[in-house]
């Protein structure tokens, strides 16, 4: 990663990752594509229609949580930091991180607030709506893949810490990748460091779905932008109306799986390549991964990558969690 203006610029978030990755995602079977790449300057728009949305609960009880339970979590996050860094992998716009830093502030605490985000826009608007709104705050954004958390050098490393996960970035990962990332994660911490993640937790199949199928067509816009970003970005030829959103929900495995369908046979070009994909009528592409989990599992992850549970703070219905945890 290169520091240019202030803001930190991964080389893995650029044109050529993004066309390795759809070739590789693409020529699989069954095919696939990156979550990371829903996020250009549309999709984060986008996401920000989704969170604001009544059937996409989890961004209003996530901020239930936080606005309710705001000195609480402040209190067990702050024991024994006198002076430490706030990470937060993910960030977006930030809303409801802001009730926390605010409240931080308020208590006279020395910290760094360092969002991490792959989405350029997205810290860019963070910056200039906590600029505005917390002047005070000492604020170094970050743009980049939070997968590359070692990457970040040893600043971060040899600090006191506590890293924020929320609004289930989490539920994105498969399996192999939830441990992977929270082996890096937990590599990344010293002892005492604190995380808290955001965990959707499992609830009536009817709400999830409604949540991921929704009734204005804004999921769908947010699946089929990807298609159009990879028009735009690597010169495919994608026609958008050839592929039908689909979502399905399992409540064994408490996996939301999003796909979109291609409705005939047809021939994509990638444009800066020249590589040819073949899709069959019916064929599925598997965008998106959106895990529900409960609280047993959540402990043994925190269990299994050595960490320790403080506490699960969750909203009134028990439909979301934020798990604290601390590195042991
Ligand atoms: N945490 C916010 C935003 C959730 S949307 C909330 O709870 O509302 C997911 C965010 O993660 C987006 O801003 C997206 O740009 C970012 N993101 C997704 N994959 C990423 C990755 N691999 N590295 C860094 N940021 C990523
Ligand atoms: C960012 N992430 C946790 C969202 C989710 O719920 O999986 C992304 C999203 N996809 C469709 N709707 C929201």
């Amino acid at each position: 990663m290169t520091r240019r203006n202030g803001y930190m610029i991964s080389d893995l978030t650029g044109v050529e990752s993004l066309e390795a990755d759809t070739i590789k995602g693409l020529s699989s079977n069954p095919k696939y594509l990156f979550s990371k790449y829903f996020y250009d300057d549309i999709g984060s728009t986008i996401f920000q229609e989704i969170s604001k949305m009544p059937e996409y609960y989890l961004t209003r009880k996530e901020l239930e949580i936080f606005s309710q339970q705001n000195e609480v979590i402040t209190d067990c996050l702050l024991s024994g930091n006198q002076h430490f860094d706030l990470i937060e992998l993910g960030s977006g716009d930030g809303s409801k991180t802001k009730i926390l830093l605010k409240s931080i502030l308020d208590r006279n605490i020395s910290f760094k607030f360092i969002p991490v985000d792959i989405s350029a826009k997205a810290n860019q608007e963070l910056d200039i709506l906590l600029g505005n709104e917390l002047p005070s705050l000492n604020l170094e954004p970050l743009t980049g893949d939070f997968f590359n958390l070692s990457e970040y050098g040893t600043e971060y490393r040899n600090s006191n810490k506590v890293i924020m996960f929320l609004g289930s970035n989490i539920g994105n990962f498969t399996l192999d990748e939830t441990d992977l990332f929270l082996t890096k994660l937990s590599e990344f911490c010293r002892k005492g460091d604190k995380v808290l993640i955001g965990f959707d937790l499992k609830k009536s199949p009817e709400i999830i779905m409604n949540a991921y199928d929704d009734p204005h067509g804004i999921t769908k816009r947010f699946n089929l932008n990807y298609l159009a970003r990879l028009n735009r970005e690597i010169g495919t030829d994608f026609n958008l109306s050839m592929f039908e959103h689909h979502t399905a929900y399992n409540p064994l495995s408490g996996y939301v799986r999003s796909y979109l369908v291609s409705n005939r046979d047809q021939i994509i070009e990638i444009g800066t390549s020249g590589e040819k994909i073949s899709f069959s009528r019916w064929e599925p592409v598997l965008m998106e991964l959106s895990r529900k989990f409960d609280l047993a599992t959540i402990e043994r992850l925190a269990f299994n990558h050595g960490f320790k549970v403080i506490k699960h703070f969750t909203d009134n219905e028990g439909w979301f969690a934020d798990s604290l945890w601390i590195r042991k």
